[in-house]
């Protein structure tokens, strides 16, 4: 079982590296996007948890040079972003400093939420953090993504994250899990991708 786990992430940690992607988490947006026709030219993008820099190469890419790119992390990049593309080092929680800057570079069509925190071990506080993570993106939805726009946020698996899926249903017309299979055989995340805010 461990052989296998092993050579599945090496496929997609060396695709990366081959593909110039500083990091595999790229293959779950590439899939997500294939499948739920998230990213197309020109649109304005806002990257939640952007470091080290893979969905928001993606996503410029697909955007190409009419669309517009906020990348936001409490770490920096580990690449350039492309000239359409801003990067803004701050913690999403602050309202008065990152908050309101994010504002004034909206509204979006399109968040992005890849954001993590870091883990303990210890299940439960991780699946917490992680929702609240999940809960404070639907929220940063509400000041920046336009209506009909799309969002893709990451949790890792729990019962609570019911309340975020019922909470999203309420705001968006179409709602759906998605779990990767870029995504580590081991690991616990999950994705909902919300279509046509309501607003
Ligand atoms: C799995 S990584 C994202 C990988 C990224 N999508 C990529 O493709 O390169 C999760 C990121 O969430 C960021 N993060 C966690 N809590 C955050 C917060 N409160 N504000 C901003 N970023 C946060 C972490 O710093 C980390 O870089």
């Amino acid at each position: 079982m461990e052989t296998t786990v092993k050579t599945y992430r090496d496929h997609y940690f060396q695709k990366a590296k081959q593909d110039n992607y500083p990091a595999r988490s790229v293959y779950k947006l590439k899939e997500a996007d294939k499948r739920f026709k998230l990213l197309r030219p020109g649109q304005r993008v806002l990257d939640l948890g952007a470091a080290p820099g893979s969905w928001s190469l993606y996503a410029a890419q697909k955007i190409g040079s009419s669309g517009r790119l906020l990348a936001v992390d409490l770490n920096p990049l580990d690449i350039e972003l492309p000239g359409q593309g801003l990067f803004l080092q701050g913690d999403v929680f602050d309202k008065a400093g990152t908050g309101r800057l994010m504002a004034e570079q909206g509204p979006f069509d399109v968040v992005l939420s890849d954001m993590a925190p870091k883990t303990t071990g210890i299940k439960f506080a991780d699946q917490a953090k992680s929702l609240d993570l999940a809960f404070e993106a639907l929220a940063i939805c509400r000041e920046c993504l336009i209506k009909g726009g799309a969002f893709v946020v990451k949790f890792f698996e729990a019962q609570e994250a019911k309340t975020l899926l019922n909470q999203m249903r309420l705001e968006f017309a179409r709602v759906q899990g998605f779990k990767p299979k870029s995504s580590r055989a081991e690991s616990k995340e999950m994705f909902y991708i919300a279509l046509g805010r309501k607003a």
